[in-house]
């Protein structure tokens, strides 16, 4: 089985991701770049990043008129991310643009996929925006619209994995954040499983972040959180 892990490297420090990244080679899947590390240090600190060879999640969130979504996607393709994401709340047309416009790196196209509700969000918060339904009902109708625009999959809580899975079929891509491994501090997440909870539901990628970064050896933590998958 691929490592399934992506390590989130949620810092500015160019030094620091690097040292992370390299360390971690051969422990995770990837890692994952965010807005706060690529609006600080953009294509230069992805590359020094990718100089370990680990496989990059970029992070982005597009979320813009579907021709500026592709132009974003479109620069980002030379550094060879291999997955992008935009907001599903964008729309139909934005999403295939961002499709459409990977898709023009033929080999190396990255996988694109869409967040659907922001986990800091809540029921009070669709309200407060207009939007119909429950959280659930939102998440599923974006992930629908995410499928339909040709997306390769949705980033998701892992308490949404199930009926993700059941309703969009195996092929479409879970990338589950908010993972906790049981002895782990769980810090500012609130709706956690552990990583091989969330593996057993179907969760194609789990972005783990803190549990790793913050371990005073984070190669053995992840190694840790691998052998717990594998058992
Ligand atoms: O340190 P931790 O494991 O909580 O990091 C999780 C990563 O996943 C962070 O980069 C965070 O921004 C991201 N994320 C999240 N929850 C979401 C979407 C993304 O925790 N719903």
């Amino acid at each position: 089985m691929k490592n399934p892990i992506f390590c989130a490297l949620d810092t500015v420090d160019e030094a620091r991701a690097a040292s992370l990244a390299r360390g971690l080679k051969g422990s995770v899947g990837g890692v994952k770049i965010g807005m706060e590390f690529f609006n600080a240090h953009g294509p230069k600190g992805f590359r020094t990043v990718a100089e370990a060879g680990l496989p990059i999640f970029l992070d982005l969130k597009l979320h813009d008129i579907p021709n500026t979504v592709a132009g974003g996607i479109r620069a980002v393709l030379p550094l060879k991310p291999v997955i992008v994401n935009v907001h599903a709340a964008g729309g139909l047309a934005m999403m295939r643009a961002a499709a459409d416009a990977a898709s023009e790196a033929g080999e190396a196209r990255p996988l694109i996929v869409a967040v659907t509700m922001l986990t800091s969000l809540d029921q009070s918060d669709l309200d407060a925006t207009g939007v119909s339904g429950t959280p659930a009902d939102h998440v599923l109708r974006l992930a629908h619209l995410a499928a339909k625009a040709g997306l390769d999959g949705v980033v998701c809580s892992a308490h949404e994995i199930e009926r993700l899975r059941a309703e969009l079929g195996a092929g479409f891509k879970l990338i589950v954040p908010g993972i906790r491994p049981a002895d782990a501090d769980i810090a500012d997440q609130k709706r956690i499983m552990t990583p091989p909870q969330a593996l057993a539901l179907g969760a194609d990628v789990l972005v783990i972040g803190r549990p790793i970064t913050s371990a005073e050896n984070p190669r053995e933590a992840a190694d840790a959180i691998a052998r717990s998958l594998a058992a």
